[in-house]
């Protein structure tokens, strides 16, 4: 077995104890990380990206690029440099693109290889292969990029040959709220004609319009913001990008430090993107103490700090347009609800089951091994708070937040939770045992 299967096989042990107290920083924003070695890739000159994540999926990312010819050097682990050459400086790669665990990757490069001139192969892990890749093929086939895949071209592993000469630009509008359906089609566009426009029905997180705007397209939003378009073939200029602190990240510590009678935490420089924060939101209905401490904007997004006190939780609902703003965190928000009086209700979120794991079903069938009453929905679950819960032997299922989320509800079961295949972890947050540990010491 190589090192990186035992790595990925790490068995986590949880067993309550004491309160969460102190201050810490979380690792960097796994989106913008993707972004910043994405676009400064495109773009001319040398992009300086500070607090990058040194987690596996953006690992992915630079080793795609690195196999399209992209020089990148990472001076520590978490500052990354790309040297630029414009797009031309992307050659027709030797090896097939792996990405690995990561969603992001393999769509969002989906766009940019649906522009470029030559053949690329690009594919993932078993889940990757798993997930719905038809929702990016589909509008980028529209636009001329030759695609082939299994099932229609509908799953990875995917064979793209990106147009010769410009991609057609289109007006797309878009089943699904997905920040990466959303991205691959204006990645394209960067490549088309005239301006390429995606409609989404709901708002998803707007980092690359945000990014892309930085780096120098020229980017424009409707006033919901469920609208944006972009301008073909403009010249993206290099960035220095200080990555904030992932609030996907921070949400887990929010949580533990919410749950756990008796503790208070300091999160410093968490990323709170209005599009991403709705575990904050949701938190304060519940009864959550949460503040937001020195905001302020760095690189075109909010940062701040957060203070964190534990609190009586009670049930909420959670549904509609709320849902983009933290899909990542319904997982860890579910893990709030067991501690939280009354009947929380999840809705509206059946794109939990097409992320690394089927979410819903995994969550609800883990957390029932510790004595917990859920109840899945198609589109969701129910949790009703407040049963006792004992530590169990529990899996991942090789998703890193279901790893992390069965670790918190784990703080607050008797005796001990074990969490097998828990090195999923370093998929988004590196160092994640170890910190809690700290944080409880
Ligand atoms: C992401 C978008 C979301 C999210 C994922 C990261 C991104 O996926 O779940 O972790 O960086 O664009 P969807 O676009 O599929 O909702």
């Amino acid at each position: 077995m190589s090192d990186t299967q035992k790595e990925l096989l790490k068995t986590l042990a949880v067993r309550p104890g004491r309160p969460l107290r102190g201050e810490t920083d979380v690792p960097g924003d796994k989106s913008i990380s993707h972004r910043a070695v994405m676009f400064g890739a495109l773009a001319t000159g040398v992009t300086r990206v500070h607090r990058f994540l040194p987690g596996q999926d953006c690992l992915s990312t630079i080793d795609c690029f690195r196999k399209l010819g992209v020089r990148i050097e990472r001076p520590s682990p978490s500052e990354v440099v790309v040297y630029g050459q414009g797009p031309g400086g992307l050659k027709e790669p030797s090896e097939v693109l792996d990405v690995g665990n990561s969603g992001t990757t393999i769509r969002l490069m989906s766009g940019i290889l649906s522009g470029l001139p030559f053949l690329s192969i690009i594919t993932g892990d078993a889940s990757i292969r798993r997930r719905p890749m038809g929702r990016v093929t589909r509008p980028l086939l529209e636009m001329g990029a030759s695609i082939w895949g299994r099932e229609n071209a509908t799953k990875a592993p995917l064979a793209i040959n990106g147009a010769s000469m410009a991609l057609e630009a289109i007006d797309y509008v878009s089943p699904v709220a997905s920040a990466q359906v959303k991205s691959a089609v204006l990645l394209a566009g960067l490549f088309a004609e005239g301006r390429t426009s995606v409609r989404e029905p709901l708002l998803s997180r707007d980092h690359t319009e945000r990014m892309l705007t930085a780096f120098g397209a020229k980017i424009e939003r409707s006033a919901d913001g469920r609208t944006a378009s972009v301008e073909g073939f403009p010249e993206l200029r290099a960035q220095e990008i200080e990555v904030p602190g992932d609030i996907s990240s921070a949400a887990f510590l929010l949580v533990a430090a919410s749950i756990v009678p008796g503790s208070e935490l300091v999160l410093r420089n968490i990323g709170l993107n209005p599009t991403r924060d709705g575990v904050i939101e949701v938190l304060r209905a519940m009864g959550g103490h949460v503040q937001v401490e020195n905001a302020r904007e760095a690189a075109g997004e909010l940062v701040a700090d957060l203070v964190v006190r534990s609190a009586s939780l009670k049930g909420t609902t959670i549904g509609g347009s709320i849902i983009p703003r933290l899909i990542d965190e319904l997982p860890i928000i579910a893990v709030a609800a067991l501690f939280a009086e009354g009947t929380t209700e999840i809705r509206d979120a059946a794109e939990m089951r097409v992320k690394e794991t089927d979410r819903i079903a995994v969550m609800a069938g883990e957390l029932r091994k510790l004595g917990a009453d859920v109840e899945e929905r198609p589109d969701g679950m129910i949790i009703r708070g407040g049963a006792a819960l004992r530590g169990a032997e529990t899996e991942s299922h090789g998703d890193h937040r279901v790893a992390m989320a069965m670790a918190v509800a784990g703080l607050l079961a008797e005796g001990e939770t074990v969490i097998h295949d828990a090195g999923s972890i370093d998929v988004s947050f590196p160092g994640f045992a170890a910190l809690l540990e700290r944080l409880r010491s």
